[in-house]
């Protein structure tokens, strides 16, 4: 091809590029929550959409689908056009799956690039309103007793609940039987209603129903605890020592969406984790936001490889797989 015609090419190219965030978003933009409505990721994911919405001037519509711990959603999420109109609302579990999955129809690693870390959010040992023991030690009595006759909710392999759940029957070297949903949300409702025993599930899911009575409360799994449960034993000062799990969500565009459309997304995400009204609810619901300086495009790259690789061998000493 001609050295001109080149050069033109490559200016046509570089200028679509470049006009790309021109008029971008100009209609309702997609963000994908690989778990069903009601859970811990869609309520992150509302808070934060309704805030970008403000922003962007156009509606940012959460649609739900969950299943398989989270790769479905994320499978479809990853096959939309790279175009700024589908993102990815998504966790730990992104990284996870990696190492868990022998067949997945994405790659958790090279299929997204990232838009911004949001939050890190704290875990909660919860148990049904009935459950006999009342407090972290006698729970962990009654699991070493009853073994699998204990049953667990988490929201699929992989999923932040499960991963909790892994390593908490590690550290106790017991395994209850597992009981697998589309969702917190849903796992909850059976809670709620005393069809399953136990669950580690993040406080966005939990505090409120803690403070009302309604489910008992356990312990917490980060090193301090927490101020909005301030009365709330960690499991390191239980007799886990060490034991600290928090699930960071970030936002994620297909791979392939051109850099000034994720970097017009990541400045309306660093303002919604500035919005008092999504601060405030963070709070109320023992979430930490992400300082704006973490909500970027190459921080949320960095970190997803980080983790892809640190949950490697915590999985692989586990031993568990799925296909
Ligand atoms: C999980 O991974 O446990 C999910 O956060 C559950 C959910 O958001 O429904």
């Amino acid at each position: 091809m001609h050295r001109l015609a080149l050069a033109a090419a490559a200016f046509l190219v570089a200028g679509t590029t470049a006009g790309a965030a021109a008029d971008y978003p100009s209609k309702t933009i997609t963000v994908m929550v690989p778990h069903a409505a009601g859970g811990p990721t869609d309520t992150v994911a509302r808070l934060v959409t309704e805030s970008m919405t403000r922003t962007l001037g156009q509606q940012l519509v959460v649609e739900n689908q969950g299943g398989a711990g989270g790769t479905l959603g994320t499978g479809r999420a990853s096959r939309a056009d790279p175009d700024g109109y589908t993102l990815l609302l998504h966790h730990v579990a992104l990284a996870s799956s990696a190492s868990l999955y022998r067949k997945l129809p994405f790659d958790p690693a090279t299929s997204f690039v990232g838009v911004g870390l949001i939050t890190d959010v704290p875990m909660t040992i919860v148990g049904k309103a009935d459950l006999k023991p009342d407090n972290i030690g006698e729970l962990l009595d009654y699991i070493r007793a009853n073994k699998d006759q204990v049953t667990y909710a988490h929201a699929g392999v992989g999923s932040a609940s499960h991963l909790c759940g892994m390593l908490f029957q590690d550290a106790i070297d017991v395994q209850m039987t597992t009981v697998s949903y589309k969702g917190t949300g849903p796992a909850m409702t059976d809670l709620l209603g005393g069809q399953v025993e136990v669950m580690c599930d993040q406080t966005t899911n939990t505090v409120g129903h803690i403070k009302s009575g309604k489910i008992k409360s356990y312990a917490a799994t980060t090193k301090s605890r927490l101020s909005v449960l301030p009365d709330l034993p960690t499991l390191d000062e239980s007799g886990l020592k060490g034991f600290e799990v928090t699930i960071w969500h970030g936002l994620f565009a297909p791979k392939g969406t051109p850099g000034d459309i994720v970097d017009k997304l990541a400045a309306a995400l660093q303002t919604a984790l500035k919005d008092p009204r999504v601060v405030e609810r963070f709070a109320q619901l023992g979430i930490e936001p992400v300082s704006p300086e973490r909500a970027t495009p190459a921080v949320l790259d960095q970190h997803l490889q980080s983790e892809i690789a640190k949950w490697k061998p915590v999985i692989q000493e586990a031993g568990i797989y799925a296909d």
